[in-house]
């Protein structure tokens, strides 16, 4: 008789011991723990009969290089984040927030992707088929080769993988189906692990790729389970303010092809359009704002260079102790760059509330932003308006000194782009070829870079 084990399994990082626990000595998170039944022999069973000799052993050199086939998604903005395209056989996630517009983007790819001769499988989660329906016709997806299919029990989802062999499989969502082999209730860390682990084996013995949609829970992890990141080829993550209309695609993670790299879309009325030149949309209110603290910088994120607005606001505090919020940046760096500010250049700011914003809904995580931050909040606490025309980037050392950044030349050419006048850079990078029409300005420490800057304010 197989046998039946209960175990405990925290429902954060997919931790598991023998008995409850309070606290989970893997992620720290409290009364996270869920008694969850498993038949390991069956499972055990079930993975090596699917499984069963895929890729038996090797020798390096008789390896015949298959060639990597992506199924485009003929949504450049897509295409790009995944690293050209869905490689064939691949599994990857698409995790966000409820409503952001997994659903949507994913229903417009089975769109595309049919249109281009390709058959796509929709398993229907949380939807029944005639919503399905209701927002295909919204967003004009019409074909013969999508097949929708409300289903949660994963066995019967193989079975028709089998049967269709699509060259796409989209799961929305990976925490609503269920596998009969473990007891435990749809969305637990032991369901959305082995649901995944059983799609991962049909993806790769069957050459399809598979797509499959996560929900994010309030701390920001991949819904329980960070643990499907590991398990998965890509992980992209699909972020923006949910107010705005603007999203981001993020890839995170990527076996075949870049990370860090982003795609931006529009919500319309219709869907979510392609951002062709992000820069722009982020810059769009920037022209009208002429209130002191505010600054541009270039960030850069995965292959592309983006140019967003910065600003601060520095008050005198009503509290006893003042306050530092940051949005969009990280706010331990927002401190060290006072920190910096008070003691390299004696800015003090120990009665005053600080707060920094990027603009637009969009994370900056890079250090490249340091400078744009800092010269936000001395503009703010000296009241001027930074020129208009001046983008910033560089990174602020402990001693005040402006430390060098990556691609710096393409970071130059968006500016120019944009038709910004000058850019203030780190003496420390070598900038390789010409620039015409965009003045370098060259700064070594953080007082320089907040007089040549103000200068330009001064000298317009
Ligand atoms: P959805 O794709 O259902 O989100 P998710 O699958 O990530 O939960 O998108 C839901 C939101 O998007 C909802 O607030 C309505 C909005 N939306 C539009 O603004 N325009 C559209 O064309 C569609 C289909 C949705
Ligand atoms: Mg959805």
């Amino acid at each position: 008789m197989a046998k039946v084990k209960s175990k405990y399994v925290c429902q954060n990082c997919g931790y598991e011991t023998a008995g409850y626990l309070g606290k989970c000595p893997e992620c720290g998170s409290w009364g996270s723990f869920v008694e969850e039944i498993s038949d390991n022999s069956q499972i055990q069973n079930s993975l090596s009969n699917e499984l069963k000799d895929i890729y038996p052993p090797q020798k390096l050199s008789e390896i015949e290089m298959g060639k990597e086939i992506r199924l485009s998604t003929n949504i450049s903005e897509f295409d790009r984040v995944l690293g050209g395209g869905i490689v064939e056989g691949s599994l990857v996630l698409i995790a966000g927030d409820p409503g952001i517009g997994k659903s949507t983007i994913l229903l417009q790819t089975s769109g595309e992707l049919c249109k281009a001769g390709k058959s796509v499988l929709y398993i229907s989660a949380e939807e029944s088929a005639s919503q399905v329906k209701l927002r295909a016709e919204r967003l004009g997806v019409k074909s013969d080769n999508i097949y929708i299919y409300p289903q949660t029990n994963l066995e019967l989802i193989k079975k028709h993988i089998s049967e269709l062999k699509p060259d796409l499989v989209i799961v929305d969502s990976i925490q609503a189906i269920y596998t009969s082999q473990i007891q435990s209730s749809a969305g637990s860390v032991s369901q959305i692990r082995e649901c995944c682990n059983s799609l991962m084996g049909i993806a790769k013995s069957q050459n399809v790729s598979i797509v499959v949609i996560g929900h994010v829970t309030k701390e920001g992890n991949i819904a329980g389970p960070k643990v499907l990141e590991h398990m998965v080829d890509a992980v992209i993550q699909f972020e923006g303010d949910k107010y705005k209309s603007y999203r981001i695609l993020r890839s995170i993670k990527n076996r075949f092809g870049n990370t860090s790299e982003v795609g931006i879309f529009e919500m319309g009325a219709n869907g979510l359009r392609e951002v062709i030149n992000p820069s722009e949309l982020f810059l769009k209110e920037y022209n009208q704002t002429q209130t002191p603290g505010s600054t541009i910088i270039v960030t850069n994120e995965g292959t592309r260079p983006l140019l967003v607005e910065i600003q601060a606001l520095v008050g005198t505090t009503p509290y006893p102790a003042p306050r530092r919020i940051a949005n969009g940046v990280d706010t331990g760096r927002v401190l060290q760059i006072l920190a910096v500010l008070e003691k390299r250049i004696g800015l003090n700011l120990s009665k005053q509330d600080v707060y920094v914003n990027v603009i637009g809904g969009i994370d900056v995580n890079e250090p490249a932003a340091d400078l744009g931050i800092a010269l936000a909040i001395v503009t703010c606490v000296r009241d001027v308006v930074f020129d208009l025309q001046t983008a910033i980037v560089g990174e602020i050392g402990l001693s005040g000194e402006i430390r060098a950044v990556n691609h710096i030349e393409k970071r130059i050419n968006e500016a120019q782009k944009l038709g910004f006048k000058r850019i203030i850079i780190p003496e420390a990078n070598e900038v390789q070829g010409n620039f015409e029409g965009i003045e370098i300005v060259k700064v070594k420490r953080i007082l320089e870079a907040i007089t040549r800057g103000v200068k330009a304010v001064c000298d317009k």
